[in-house]
């Protein structure tokens, strides 16, 4: 493109004019903004992002433009209102722009959005102590990101400076994120293979769910040499479809880790802050990991925020001799911070984990019932606490069910496995009124898809 400031000057002053308006566009104005966002898309963002078959796009409705919500509602442009149950992916815990967090957030913004860098800033030191009480065991100290993966890479190289061994085991269909040292744990060709060589040590994978496996895998490198630096697993697999382990799962590796002398890291990054009916997923079968991996709704759905968490002990490499040994300038700042110290609070008042279990095992039962009324449709029901899977006989099934829910005002996506796998994974604070609501309205999609069988 040609370069052109003016033209720039005079866009983003458009937008920032829109951005600072309160109310609602005009119905005009509104259509303007959907062909706008469709171009600005398929031009300069990703193009495939609209062709690709989303729900949104399956249901013929490329012109759903996010706009507004509240709870667990979000508007689009248009002002037509949609019911999340996919709450951004386990990001929205606390559900769309929850008042304490967004108030939080605001008066820090305030104040000082952002620290020197060379100072001490407050913020940085509350959060890390909050999660240090917070946390299963006695972990102690934490480092700040935004993003899931950017924690995950920090897990990796604390493992490795504190065990001064390179190799990881990891799971079949795992998740970790994408950049480089997570893509090498995860467990989906897709993402990995066209990269080619990815972490140098050596990655060794494993059927999730099965400890024999890791168990083998443990004695195998140490019988033959390999150093291994971790395990890493997630506690209930996210992207894979809301996979639960058998109950001697973690129990059983974090018995063998310890035997091998090896760290157990745990990557709550979807599971954390209460996602599965539990304020940490390893909480459900009593295990204390090494380290401790946590983002999405760290961050209160409002910043982007992530967090290791550790013993003072296994820490010990990030700080001496040299602190700076893993740093980012602007991950962890006081804004990120001042919203994870809010969720936090919020999430501990409300006992949001609490929530989750019973709100969840009324989802999944009745879900279940539905799988069993539609067996043409559903393969089974997985998850735990409202981190929720719906399997279906095929992709094809999958894309058709969520097509059908967002044409009738419910918003789920698929799981990094496919939209053979659809989550189900609201807001915490969803109202029983409202998974009412869903189920109504997806027996009404079951029926129609049943009919295009
Ligand atoms: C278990 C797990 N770990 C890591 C990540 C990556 O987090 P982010 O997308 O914030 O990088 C995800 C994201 O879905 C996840 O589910």
């Amino acid at each position: 493109m040609v370069m052109d400031y003016e033209e720039a000057l005079d866009y983003s002053a458009r937008w920032m004019a829109l951005i600072r308006r309160e109310e609602f566009p005009s119905q005009a104005e509104a259509h303007q903004i959907i062909n706008e966002s469709k171009e600005n898309f398929a031009e300069h963002y990703n193009r495939n992002w609209l062709e690709y078959r989303k729900s949104i796009t399956e249901a013929g409705d490329w012109a759903a433009v996010e706009w507004a919500g509240s709870g667990v509602l979000f508007k689009d442009v248009l002002g037509r209102e949609y019911l999340d149950f996919l709450g951004g992916y386990g990001m929205l815990d606390l559900g769309w722009s929850h008042p304490v967090v967004v108030e939080t957030v605001k008066a820090q913004l305030n104040r000082s959005p952002m620290p020197s860098q060379e100072l001490i800033d407050p913020l940085r030191g509350v959060l890390a102590k909050l999660l240090s009480t917070i946390t299963p065991g006695n972990m102690k100290y934490s480092w700040f990101a935004a993003s899931g993966t950017e924690a995950n890479e920090a897990a990796i190289k604390i493992a490795k400076l504190y065990t001064g061994k390179a190799a990881f085991i990891v799971a079949v269909k795992a998740f970790h994120g994408k950049t480089m040292g997570s893509l090498s744990m995860i467990g989906k060709a897709d993402y990995r293979a066209p990269l080619g060589p990815l972490y140098a040590g050596p990655v060794y994978h494993v059927p999730f769910g099965d400890a024999e496996a890791v168990e083998r895998q443990l004695d195998i490198c140490e019988k033959v040499g390999i150093g291994v630096a971790a395990v890493l697993f997630e506690p209930v697999q996210g992207e894979a479809g809301a996979i639960v382990p058998p109950d001697d799962f973690w129990p059983r590796i974090r018995a063998a880790t310890k035997k091998y002398g090896v760290l157990l890291i745990a990557d709550e990054v979807q599971t954390g802050l209460g996602r599965t009916g539990k304020l940490w997923g390893v909480d459900h079968w009593d295990v204390v990991p090494d380290i401790l991996t946590v983002a999405k709704s760290l961050g209160g759905g409002v910043m982007p925020i992530s967090a290791v968490c550790t013993t003072e002990e296994i820490y010990h490499p990030m700080m001496y001799p040299n602190p700076f040994m893993h740093t980012t300038t602007t991950g962890g700042g006081a804004l990120a911070c001042s919203a994870a110290i809010a969720s936090i609070h919020v999430t501990l008042q409300e006992r949001l984990w609490e929530q989750a279990a019973e709100k969840g095992s009324y989802l999944i039962e009745k879900l279940e019932k539905l799988s069993i009324q539609y067996p043409q449709i559903y393969e089974k029901i997985t998850g735990k606490g409202l981190l929720i899977g719906m399997h279906f006989k095929g992709p094809e099934i999958g894309y058709k069910v969520a097509a059908g829910l967002f044409q009738r005002g419910i918003l789920v996506a698929g799981t990094l496995t496919s939209a053979q796998t659809i989550r189900v994974e609201p807001p915490l604070i969803v109202s029983y009124e409202q998974m009412d609501i869903l189920l109504e309205r997806l027996e009404d999609t079951l029926k129609s898809v049943s009919r295009s069988l």
